[in-house]
């Protein structure tokens, strides 16, 4: 998730694209950069780092130029570097991406066979070039542009210049925002309305498969196949502050709405249904690592820790591997033992957590075979690991893990599914199954998401308890956990998260009609034992709240309060059972005036013992 600005019209478009990037730092940070058109043609001037980095440096460039583009990166494709920052340029061809481009590979094979040279790792790059060439035999920008997105295969927001063409920006959209803002005798475009919001509140929103031009005089928008669009401009009314949330109250909230398109994002491009596998190259092993592997210890700490623990039941039923997940706090001073022959999973969010890497570190120097999956790029431990599977997520912003939790989930499960089939364990037509499903999970969340009003009159209905239990049973367990730490986290309300089959060694005492207990039910393989749980908490006067599969009347009739998720493939069920008990925390948080995105106590990134 990179932020992308550009501006046409009468004034210095230098001071404007970086004002316009300030407001979508929190799309990506990693690196910057900026592509004037003036009268020397085009420049660019890039830094890495935050912003500030870029700002001396465009002080010192003395830019001058009415037109241009600029970018925020959140690096997916190639470590942040002044090199892989954008704006990228071939020829006088400069281009800013927000977006995964899935074919780059095979375009990038064919371009260096017809002699083309990368001065970057990214996906970015290879636009510029096809843009370039199309340039070379089309009239005008806006054709090529045309002409180069018919091989692009992906997700794209794109703005685009020539210093052929000054005074002109081309852009186009598939999958990823782009908003078009009508000045006074300008135009602006940006991946987001706050980096637009100090010039023009006109706004217009390009949709899918459709491409614009930008001049000082005006827009023309048309779809990619060439048909002319008229579309009236929007009047938009936030503040600058809702607008960098797109509207939701707290960064959060956005981050759990934006949870389909972070998991179709790190499914993008890396499943073949054909094949019934990954399309690897990430992962660091191939057929014969992943056959010596004898183990598999999945490490991490807090939510990422509930991953794994999710991974570890994945990587045991379709890989037949034996598999643990240990909590690296825990590793650390544990005089662990591993070996060559483990294949050792550090999951982390930051990918910087020092007990996590603290505990990588010990694997490395056992000889362990190392793959982190983690949502910075470059970050500590994917830099200690031998691959690295990212996920896609883009910057999370609210303290509490959320989209970067399930795109983990999503990571995890393509690891089993391409160790499964790599170990012989798990035949093709199974594993095709499996990740049509996975390929269903945003569509679901969707779904799921749409339900926020049955869970925010449940949160108002609890929103004073003190305590409250979790409890699921197979893949539900690490999903209570991981309901009872958001709980916890933003709300200060105790919660415990259970496995439900040990409700009755222990926990069973805590229940009377005070305490609402979720059960995490849907319809699974343990589904009838869990209602057995279900019951017991009803025959103690307990207040049960359900996690259940739409239509499951069974449970309703057992619960004071059902939350249904849609139905999905047994294994996949947490990625949607987790959505209602992120919004109850989030609700229940927010009804008692918390600070939800920055909760007491807590940092986001915990790089200290
Ligand atoms: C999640 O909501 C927490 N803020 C915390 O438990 C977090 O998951 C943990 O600190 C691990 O962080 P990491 O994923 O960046 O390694």
């Amino acid at each position: 998730m990179c932020g992308i600005v550009g501006y046409v019209g009468p004034r210095q478009a230098a001071p404007i694209l970086l004002d316009g990037l300030r407001r979508l730092e929190y799309r990506g940070y990693d690196s910057a950069g900026l592509a004037i058109q003036g009268a020397r043609g085009i420049e660019i001037v890039r830094a890495v780092g935050k912003l500030e980095n870029l700002t001396r440096a465009v002080e010192g460039a003395k830019l001058d130029g009415s037109s241009g583009i600029g970018h925020t990166r959140w690096a997916t494709h190639g470590r942040p570097s002044e090199p892989n920052a954008h704006p990228h340029l071939v020829g006088d061809v400069a281009v800013v991406h927000n977006g995964i481009i899935e074919n780059h590979l095979e375009l990038k094979r064919e371009l260096a066979a017809d002699g083309a040279t990368f001065s970057s790792d990214t996906d970015t790059e290879i636009v510029a070039h096809l843009v370039a060439r199309a340039r070379a035999r089309t009239p005008s920008l806006f054709l090529a542009v045309r002409a180069a997105l018919e091989r692009v295969r992906g997700a794209y927001a794109l703005a685009i210049v020539s210093g052929a063409e000054p005074g002109k920006i081309v852009v186009a959209k598939s999958a990823s925002p782009l908003v078009i803002g009508l000045g006074d005798g300008e135009v602006l475009c940006g991946s987001d309305v706050p980096a637009l919001l100090s010039y023009t509140r006109r706004m217009l929103f390009l949709e899918e498969g459709e491409m614009a031009e930008l001049s000082a005089s005006g827009v023309r928008i048309e779809t990619l196949a060439g048909e002319s669009v008229a579309r009236e401009a929007k009047r938009i009314d936030w503040s600058p502050v809702q607008a960098e949330k797109d509207g939701y109250k707290h960064f959060m909230l956005k981050e759990i709405f934006e949870q389909p398109r972070a998991i179709a994002d790190t499914l993008r491009g890396r499943i073949s249904l054909e094949q019934a596998e990954l399309v690897d190259g990430e992962l660091g092993f191939d057929a014969k690592v992943a056959q010596g592997i004898e183990r598999v210890v999945l490490l991490a700490c807090g939510t990422s820790y509930h991953a794994a623990l999710a991974g570890r039941y994945w990587i045991e039923q379709l890989s037949r591997v034996p598999a643990q997940a240990e909590l690296a706090s825990e590793v650390r001073y544990r005089e662990p033992v591993f070996t060559k022959k483990d294949l050792v999973i550090a999951v982390s969010q930051s990918g910087e957590t020092a007990d996590t890497l603290a505990a990588v570190r010990s694997a490395r120097e056992a000889g362990a075979r190392l793959l982190a999956v983690a949502n910075v790029l470059d970050s500590a431990i994917p830099r200690a690991a031998d691959g690295s599977l990212y996920t896609h997520a883009g910057p999370e912003i609210g303290v509490a893990s959320t989209k970067c939790f399930t795109a983990q989930l999503a990571a995890l499960f393509m690891v089993a599914v391409h160790l499964g089939r790599r170990r012989g364990s798990l035949a093709e037509p199974r594993a095709r199954e499996l990740l049509r499903g996975l390929l269903e999970v945003p569509a679901a969340m969707r779904h799921a998401l749409d339900r926020k009003d049955t869970v925010y009159e449940v949160a108002r209905r609890w929103q004073h308890a003190r305590h409250m239990l979790f409890l699921g049973r197979g893949l539900g367990f690490p999903i209570a956990l991981e309901g009872a730490l958001k709980l916890k986290e933003i709300s200060y309300a105790h919660a415990e998260g259970y496995a439900a089959g040990e409700m009755k060694h222990g926990p069973i005492a805590l229940i009377d009609e005070e305490m609402p207990v979720v059960v995490i039910a849907p319809h699974d393989a343990q589904y009838e034992k869990t209602l057995g749980n279900l019951q017991e908490v009803r025959a103690r006067d307990g207040r049960v709240i359900s996690v259940v599969t739409d239509g499951d009347e069974q449970a309703a009739r057992l619960s004071e309060h059902v939350l249904e998720v849609p139905a999905l493939p047994e294994l996949l069920l947490p990625l949607v059972t987790v959505i209602p008990l992120q919004l109850l925390a989030y609700f229940i948080a927010e009804l008692k005036g918390t600070d939800v995105d920055q909760p007491r106590n807590l940092a986001k990134t915990v790089t200290v013992e």
